[in-house]
């Protein structure tokens, strides 16, 4: 039973439009409380370092120069100026394991979903607070599972593309899924004129198709806003294929696989995506963060360079 309804211009359409095609829903999480600079102020307070990833990044929409920070013993009040008066992006990640009451809302948004759309069934549930500075951008990339984005506080544009092998083609969600790469992946600036745009505000939410690439340009205000994601059978069946598919390219050297997610041939696939996960073998291939700036409220940008180390992914 749901204890609040948080989606607020349902319509029947939009059940048959989810997971399919890009929708935009007005939600009332603001009024949760939850999601204060306050309320997030104090999130941050009890965050540890694995908790959370704070970047910078360059000015080129094509160039990935981005890098990885810390936030030493800053309040999390003095970490959100920072970011307002900086050019940084912070998430933290899976918040609703940081405080019930996060996990409450994660919950709700789900239950309700589930509740309007038929057949959906979600599983593996996650809640990421992004908080960013004015006029930064999110790199084109696109992301393994179910996502949607709520805007909180500022104005962003979002740009979804077209989920097909012309903007992110097989090899390339390959390398995501088997985290070869981050999320990040090639982009043409022509890609635009096939992108749907979005001006999102306060109180609205975007929801795209699996691996529909997309990006983000926030307008010149700070940014607070949480993505969700999920899995469903439907999705885990893309990932098994997809992911069989590169293993197999990876090992047998095969061409040409179907990147259809239901029939038979899922099963060898799935089968040799586990196998490849168990033997670890996808391990070398794990990124990680070389942190070499810490974020410093007296700082001309809000942040200082510090001797860079490594912090896993
Ligand atoms: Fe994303």
């Amino acid at each position: 039973m749901l204890e609040q309804s948080l989606l607020t211009n349902w319509q029947d359409k939009h059940a048959k439009l989810f997971d399919n095609h890009t929708i935009l829903l007005t939600h009332k999480l603001n009024q949760t409380g939850l999601f204060t600079e306050d309320a997030l102020a104090q999130l941050i307070d009890r965050c540890e370092p694995q908790h959370y990833n704070i970047n910078t990044m360059g000015y080129d929409k094509n160039l990935l120069e981005w890098r990885a920070g810390e936030i030493g013993d800053l309040t999390g009040k003095q970490v959100i100026e920072a970011i307002r008066k900086g050019r940084m992006w912070m998430n933290l990640h899976r918040i609703m394991e940081r405080d019930l009451e996060y996990k409450r809302v994660l919950d709700n948004i789900f239950d309700e979903l589930e509740e309007k759309v038929p057949n959906l069934k979600t599983f593996k549930r996650n809640m990421t607070l992004l908080i960013s500075s004015p006029n930064i951008q999110v790199y084109y990339h696109a992301d393994i599972q179910g996502q949607s984005l709520w805007q909180l506080s500022g104005r962003k544009r979002v740009y979804v593309y077209p989920p097909t092998e012309t903007f992110l083609s097989a090899k390339s969600l390959e390398k995501i899924l088997l985290r070869e790469t981050e999320e990040e992946v090639p982009y043409e600036p022509w890609f635009d004129d096939y992108a749907e745009i979005y001006d999102l505000e306060p109180g609205q939410m975007a929801h795209w198709p699996l691996y529909a690439p997309h990006r983000v340009e926030n307008y010149d205000c700070l940014n607070i806003s949480i993505t969700t994601e999920h899995w469903t059978r439907d999705i885990w069946n893309a990932y098994a294929v997809n992911y069989g598919n590169g293993v197999l390219r990876r090992t047998l050297g095969f061409k040409n696989l179907s990147q259809n997610s239901s029939g038979f041939h899922i099963y060898p696939k799935a089968a040799a995506a586990l196998l490849w996960k168990k033997l670890k073998l996808d391990q070398r291939n794990q990124f990680s963060h070389k942190v070499d700036f810490r974020v410093d409220l007296g700082a001309e940008k809000g942040m200082v360079d510090i001797a860079p180390y490594e912090k896993a992914a």
